[in-house]
């Protein structure tokens, strides 16, 4: 499958977006270990969280979908999960993989974990260390996937500084801490999301934070809680830059997640000039949420701020297709973490531009972009959802037509992005490859 993208306007309208991927991963493994009912609207039925949805159901959850957006998850309580009949695929989804490791490592069943060739070939020996301290048996594939984990030990609290800013290492050491002995704490070195942190609090459980050290205790029990899933600012940064590129455009984008610890890059893309208006913030369950109205706008380049690095890491992709379309360089640093996403995006962003005419001087953790005009030709996603959709924005302002390859994987966070585009007045099909 691939994209064409023909030169096209953006006008005006509203749009929204579909539900934000994290939240939705946690509202399944949560809600699958509290007692009760869950109710969660505005899920994200992504191909990540569908891996997840069937892994928690593999080991005895029982979850009705009723709608794609609607989910209803029937607690099994803490010790109530069972061993899953097989391997359990979790096939992109590095946050599955994650966040799964540390919620098994405290089972007392035996697990396997496996993914699709990139999450086979993501590292995971940044939860394997600090599990394996609580007490976890991990055995990896050289710190790759497939992970086996063997369940019937026993954990106890640690107090754990992450060498890396990782939301996914945080949640999976504090999923792990809810089946530990005595508290667990993990600090870490820049704020990340905090979604596990919201939803743990709304399901009654006690988890201080104090900094940027995250505790939690051993042996709570969580109550169901109603979810209501914002839409996904990771998700919305697609249909911003859409708007911020194209002349005279205006479009409001509805019920987006303004979590701070999300909104980098309304930050990054403000402070190159961006018109963009939070209208009518909100609180929507445990997380903050707002109308996004862009306008389009002139950017310039500069150096990007590497305290935002965290609050926008999956933003980087579309954040290098601002700054080609920005005048002036625009200098990113402290983003190495990019280089073992999906795809190594700085090498994979880079490639697809220079393709597209954009100069791109590549570092180990960061890269220049030139500002210039994308002309059009035909780029590889490296199967990665951020990249797939980041170089059909860029199609949008292209001198010609652009061709994106390999777009399979936008199914994973971002099903129906082609409409979304489309009803803004993007020319954009998807098409089988090889028409
Ligand atoms: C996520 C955390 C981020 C992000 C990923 C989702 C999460 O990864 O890139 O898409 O839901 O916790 P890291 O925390 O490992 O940077």
């Amino acid at each position: 499958m691939h994209y064409k993208i023909t030169p096209s306007r953006v006008g005006d309208g509203t749009v929204t977006v579909p539900g934000d991927k994290s939240i939705s991963h946690r509202a399944l493994m949560l809600g699958g270990i509290a007692e009760g009912r869950s109710d969660v609207s505005g899920f994200l039925a992504g191909e990540d969280c569908l891996c997840t949805m069937a892994a928690m159901r593999s080991m005895g959850v029982a979850i009705d979908q009723p709608e794609a957006t609607e989910v209803s998850i029937q607690g099994a309580g803490l010790y109530g999960l069972r061993a899953a009949a097989t391997e359990i695929d979790l096939g992109n989804s590095g946050t599955a993989m994650r966040l799964m490791t540390g919620l098994l490592s405290g089972q007392s069943f035996d697990s396997v974990l496996i993914g699709d060739e990139s999450l086979s070939g993501r590292p995971m020996g940044r939860i394997i260390k600090p599990l394996t301290q609580m007490g976890a048996r991990i055995g990896s594939s050289d710190g790759t996937p497939p992970l086996r984990i063997s369940g019937g030990g026993k954990l106890r609290g640690i107090d754990y500084e992450m060498p890396v800013a990782s939301a996914q290492v945080k949640s999976s050491i504090l999923l792990a801490g809810l089946y530990a002995q005595g508290a667990t704490s993990v600090s870490e070195p820049a704020v990340t999301r905090d979604h596990t942190e919201r939803m743990l609090r709304a399901m009654g459980a006690s988890v201080q934070t104090d900094g940027h050290r995250i505790s939690v205790d051993g042996g709570q029990h969580l109550d169901a809680c109603q979810v209501q899933v914002p839409a996904d600012l990771s998700s919305a940064a697609f249909v911003i830059l859409a708007a911020l590129l194209s002349d005279g455009a205006d479009v409001l984008i509805s019920d987006v997640g303004v979590n701070p610890t999300r909104t980098g890059v309304i930050d990054i893309l403000l402070g190159m000039g961006a018109d963009i208006v939070i209208e009518n913030p909100r609180m929507s369950g445990q997380e903050p949420v707002a109308d996004l109205r862009v306008r389009a706008s002139k950017l310039r380049g500069g150096k990007v701020d590497p305290a935002l690095v965290s609050l926008a890491i999956d933003e980087f992709p579309v954040l290098f297709v601002a700054a080609a379309a920005a005048s002036g360089e625009t200098v990113f640093s402290g983003i190495g973490e990019l280089r073992v996403k999906e795809s190594d995006r700085i090498s994979a962003m880079a490639e697809g531009m220079r393709t597209l005419g954009i100069r791109v001087d590549e570092s180990a953790d960061g890269a220049v972009v030139h500002g210039g005009r994308f002309c059009g030709g035909i780029v590889e996603s490296f199967g990665d959802h951020r990249v797939a959709m980041s170089l059909a924005i860029a199609g949008t302002v292209a001198s010609d037509t652009v061709v994106v390859r390999d777009v399979a994987a936008v199914d994973t966070s971002f099903p129906g992005f082609v409409n979304c585009l489309a009803a803004i007045g993007a020319e954009i099909s998807s098409e089988e490859a090889g028409s």
